[in-house]
């Protein structure tokens, strides 16, 4: 069991295996809120920090591709009220999203089912994505009105669409909306939860887990250090030996 005992050196995480892509489920906002005898609305104001500080740790760490959960297709069954504040936290940080993505070259990428989300929102995406669309260094993948079942069944119908007569994992791939992306590395899920509720579950077939105990407005740079080194300790063996 020496794999147990091995330790990569604390802190000296940008020394070791870095992954080319994380994705995050960022999960715990309501809890986090409640923990404080807060209402659930304060957990995703902080959380919209953590975003921030997450993305920005990830790349002083070499990673270039972060993934974030941030609302499923299941989480518009949620009072409208909460939908509602979640969207105006994006509005909110739209602006300030494309200056930071700019100054680090990262491009922007959608995740999700565009249609779904507000007239304005879709509008604001789209911009997003014109004005990063030239950036070449990184990526910043959302995943807002995603759900990995109605992904896997849109690319289909898009494929049979196509005209494509054979289905294979190449051009299925394409039709994905992470389309060009490699596949997360490292999949970290905050709050503590260990299920992966409707994300990449195509995408995961070779992902690492990890679950730090934290809720996602929690998540700062030492957890994404934290993320990092658990990756570091694993052996990857894709079915081999
Ligand atoms: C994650 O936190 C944010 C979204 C899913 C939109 P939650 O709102 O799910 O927080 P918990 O899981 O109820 O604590
Ligand atoms: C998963 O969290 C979705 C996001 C973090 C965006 P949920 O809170 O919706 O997942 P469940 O309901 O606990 O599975
Ligand atoms: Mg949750």
């Amino acid at each position: 069991m020496a794999w147990l005992k091995k330790k990569s050196p604390c802190g000296q995480v940008s020394e070791g295996r870095i992954p080319k892509h994380i994705a995050f489920i960022a999960d715990g906002n309501g809890r986090w809120a409640n923990e404080r005898g807060l209402p659930r609305f304060e957990g995703h104001r902080v959380g919209k920090d953590a975003i921030k500080k997450v993305i920005d740790r990830c790349f002083d760490r070499g990673v270039s591709v972060v993934s974030l959960y941030l609302f499923s297709t299941e989480n518009f069954n949620r009072p409208k009220d909460e939908v509602e504040y979640i969207f105006n936290l994006f509005r909110q940080m739209s602006g300030e999203l494309v200056k930071s993505l700019l100054k680090r070259d990262a491009q922007f990428r959608l995740m999700g089912d565009l249609s779904l989300l507000p007239a304005d929102i879709q509008v604001s995406i789209n911009d997003i994505i014109q004005k990063t669309s030239t950036c070449a260094s990184r990526v910043v993948n959302f995943g807002l009105a995603y759900g990995s079942r109605h992904e896997i069944v849109g690319a289909v119908n898009k494929l049979l669409a196509s005209g494509i007569k054979v289905i294979t994992e190449e051009n299925f791939k394409n039709y994905l909306d992470t389309a060009g992306l490699p596949d997360p590395d490292l999949i970290v899920r905050a709050s503590g939860e260990q299920r992966l509720s409707n994300f990449m579950l195509y995408q995961a077939a070779y992902s690492e887990f990890y679950f730090p105990k934290k809720y996602w407005p929690d998540f700062d740079e030492k957890v994404v250090d934290e993320c990092i080194e658990a990756y570091q300790n694993r052996k990857r063996r894709f079915g081999n030996i």
